[in-house]
């Protein structure tokens, strides 16, 4: 079957494993941040969402570097791809590395060896414009990752294919929270908010409505109303309702935007179906110790659950940085109670989570990721 290979952001390559799950299914993991998946008609489409994704290869090939491979053998076997791959027209080799490359494997020389090889009266070599890209990736370690990931580093690889014309990385380009006209600290990275939004995906149902109890200056709202995904937001405070819908309109964007307290949201909205709930909830530190946030967080969660019992939550929550380099199984403290704790509250409240991981912000703040399904 026809697949792409994907290529993910060093941020948080499991995050990016978790986001193409969630948004398209099964993944062939090739390494912590190269997968391949099956190409179905949807497959773009869903991949337009993503957060974490950094270029999509199509037709791809691979080669495993172990004793017996060479930069020569790599570049021959790039072109005898070519021959059966490469459209006639022009076209350009861009080679680039992931974390710290592979020894003997120098970008400018594959781009020159395999643009030697492949080029001919049919196919010539265009660095400007060309019509086709062959994009090409020597995967290697990374340089002292930023997140602990369970899969560690794989075997070195070089993979590459043509790059997809039809997908486009996103730019977030003008959307940065202190670039919108209504700011304030706690807002949302957009890459976090729309990371958010596809995690909480699922291959069985496409996600109709995105649920935002606590919008804040709209970080989340924005993300999913430019997805066109309908966008019901609100928050306690009067002034973050009209910053988010400010935030809005500045993009042109469509979205309800309430004055409602957390508990209230099931009559604003009413009972629906195929919602994602997805927020961050309030939290200062002091306010956990008096329970206080941890109440609107489960109010969150219950009132979720009467709107639209068979949907999705993901949410962000925050965690001791310590959690950055705990075992999967580690009872780590989120909320401000091990998780063991948490989680069964969580449950009693008709959600299941099924996925977690955490999350740096700086080196003495992290937060939790966390998505749920419903429980039964
Ligand atoms: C962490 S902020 C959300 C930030 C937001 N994601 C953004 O991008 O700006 C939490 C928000 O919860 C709101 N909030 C606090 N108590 C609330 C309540 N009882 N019901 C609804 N919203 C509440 C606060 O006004 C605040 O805007």
């Amino acid at each position: 079957m026809q697949g792409l290979t994907l290529i993910g952001s060093g941020w948080h390559p499991l995050l990016f494993r978790a986001e193409i799950q969630a948004l398209t299914g099964p993944i062939e993991v090739i390494n912590p941040r190269v997968l391949y998946i099956p190409l179905t008609d949807s497959s773009l489409d869903r991949l337009s969402r993503a957060a974490l994704l950094d270029e999509v290869l199509s037709n791809s090939g691979r080669y495993w570097v172990n004793p017996q491979a060479s930069q020569e053998d790599l570049s021959q076997n790039i072109a005898n791809w070519a021959l059966k791959h490469l459209p006639e027209g022009s076209f350009a080799v861009r080679t680039r590395k992931l974390g710290i490359g592979i020894p003997g494997f120098s970008r400018s020389t594959i781009d020159k060896e395999v643009g030697a090889l492949v080029s001919s009266e049919s196919r010539s070599v265009d660095l400007e414009s060309p019509e086709n890209v062959i994009s090409v990736v020597i995967s290697g370690p990374e340089d002292g990752p930023i997140h602990r990931d369970e899969i560690g580093q794989n075997s070195p690889i070089v993979v590459w294919g043509l790059s997809h014309m039809d997908w486009h990385r996103e730019s977030y380009s003008g959307r940065a929270p202190t670039e919108r006209p209504f700011f304030q600290p706690v807002s949302l990275d957009p890459r976090q908010a729309r990371l958010l939004i596809s995690l909480a995906h699922r291959r069985t149902a496409e996600v109709e409505t995105v649920i935002d109890p606590f919008c804040g200056t709209g970080g989340i709202a924005i993300e999913s109303a430019l997805q066109g995904i309908e966008t019901l937001a609100s928050d306690l405070d009067p002034r973050m309702v009209e910053g988010t819908r400010e935030n809005l309109a500045s993009f042109d964007l469509e979205g309800r935007v309430e004055t409602c307290d957390v508990s209230e949201i099931e009559s604003l909205w009413g009972i629906r179906s195929d919602c994602a709930f997805v927020f961050d909830p309030p939290y200062g530190r002091s306010s956990w110790s008096s329970g206080k946030d941890m109440e609107l967080f489960f109010e969150a969660l219950s009132a979720a659950h009467r709107i639209d019992p068979e949907g999705t939550l993901s949410t962000m929550l925050p965690t001791t940085p310590e959690a950055l380099q705990a075992e999967p199984s580690d009872d780590v403290e989120v909320m401000g109670m091990p998780w063991s704790e948490l989680e069964a509250k969580i449950i009693e409240r008709g959600w299941k989570p099924v996925f977690k991981a955490p999350v740096r912000v700086h080196s003495s703040l992290a937060r939790m990721v966390v998505v749920c399904h419903p429980a039964d």
